[in-house]
Formats: C-alpha cells, structure tokens, sequence
C-alpha cells in the first residue's frame, strides 16, 4: 500500500511518510484541530507528531487507512482523511484540513476520494461519518460528501475540551451511489 496514490483534481491522497512530522506538528496544534480531532493529553512535540505519522503509515493491522491530502501541484500538506476501525465491511471516516488550506472543500473533495477507494477497492458496504453538533463546517463536508445524517448521539463523545458533545451520524452505503 506504500505506493497507493489517489488523485483528485488538484489534491494527491497518499500513505504518510516521516518527512510529514513537522506539518503534522503545526496542524495538530491549530486549536480547531485540537478540538475536533482531538489526540489525547500532553504537548504536540516533534516525538509526538513522528508516532503519530508512523502510526497511521502502518496499515499492517488491517485496521485503518489513513492518507496524507497533498497538493498535486507543490507536494505541500493540506490535510488528512482516514478510516477507521475497518471491520466486516463497515468503517468510519474522519479528517481535517491544515488552517491555511481551509476554504476550498479540500476535506470534501478528499473524503469523497476515499470513499470511493473504499468501496471499490476494499469492498466496504457502510461508512460512517460522527462530527459534533456544535461543528457545523464538518456537518457540510458531511452533506457535500453524500453522507446523508442518520441522527444525532447524546453526549457521544469527549473532544479535545475534555467535554461531552452530542453528535450527529451521517452514513454513506456503498449501494447509495
Ligand atoms: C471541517 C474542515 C475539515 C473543513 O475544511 P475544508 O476542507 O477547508 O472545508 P471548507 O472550508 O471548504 O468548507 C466546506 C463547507 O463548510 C462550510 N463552512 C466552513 N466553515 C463553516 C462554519 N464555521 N460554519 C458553517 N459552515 C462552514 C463552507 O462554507 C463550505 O460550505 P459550501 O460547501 O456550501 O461551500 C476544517 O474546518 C477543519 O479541519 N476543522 C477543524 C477539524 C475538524 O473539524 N475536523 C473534523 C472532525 S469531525
């Protein structure tokens, strides 16, 4: 899987690399990031953004797939799109767009991408998508990226203030296209 790369328009998805840790970094402290795509306590160091890089470039569990968005034209890091707990045929999708690539549907473009990937290519059946109620820019990625909302979860989950938040699910069946 090293050498997967799925393009589209102006975006390159691909496997990450080592050399991804210092943008990683940056991002990961951008404080909407932090917030919605929360990575556990402690400082986001330079250690802290390798483990992280290493962890989502190894696919060997069978677990996840987690791409690097790049640029097509600069190779530069835009934003990250991953699935998650692959099993059975179902997955979950997350992501989020570095702050200065924000504005022109990078994650929306991304997710769909991968999407596709995930169905033809690992043949799932269902993909989940959970953001927080109370984050309405990934509420519209979610309905841009044909994940239609399925409903909302009480108080499902503790993002990166520490709080409870409800949230919405929204879904895409591999049979909805
Ligand atoms: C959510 C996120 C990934 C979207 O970034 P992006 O790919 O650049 O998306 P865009 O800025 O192009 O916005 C996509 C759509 O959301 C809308 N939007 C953006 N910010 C919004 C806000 N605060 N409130 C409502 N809508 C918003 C845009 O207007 C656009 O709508 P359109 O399709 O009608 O034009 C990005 O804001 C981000 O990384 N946020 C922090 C982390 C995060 O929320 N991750 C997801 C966790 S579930």
């Amino acid at each position: 899987m090293e050498h997967l790369q799925l393009a589209v328009a102006d975006l390159v998805l691909r496997p990450w690399r080592d050399e991804d840790a210092p943008a990683v970094r940056d991002a990961l402290r951008d404080p909407a990031i932090a917030q919605w795509n929360p990575q556990g306590d402690g400082p986001i160091d330079d250690e802290v953004a390798l483990l992280w890089v290493r962890r989502r470039a190894d696919w060997s569990a069978g677990d996840h797939a987690s791409l690097a968005v790049t640029s097509a034209a600069d190779g530069d890091l835009l934003g990250s799109v991953s699935l998650h707990h692959i099993r059975h045929g179902d997955a979950s999708i997350g992501y989020w767009t570095a702050p200065a690539a924000r504005g022109r549907h990078v994650a929306v473009r991304a997710v769909v991408r991968l999407t596709e990937w995930a169905f033809a290519d690992l043949g799932l059946h269902r993909v989940e998508l959970c953001h927080a109620v109370a984050n309405p820019a990934s509420c519209r990625v979610a309905d841009r990226a044909g994940y239609p909302a399925e409903g909302t979860l009480r108080e499902s989950y503790r993002y990166g203030d520490g709080r409870r938040y409800d949230e919405h699910l929204h879904a895409r069946l591999a049979s909805d296209r």
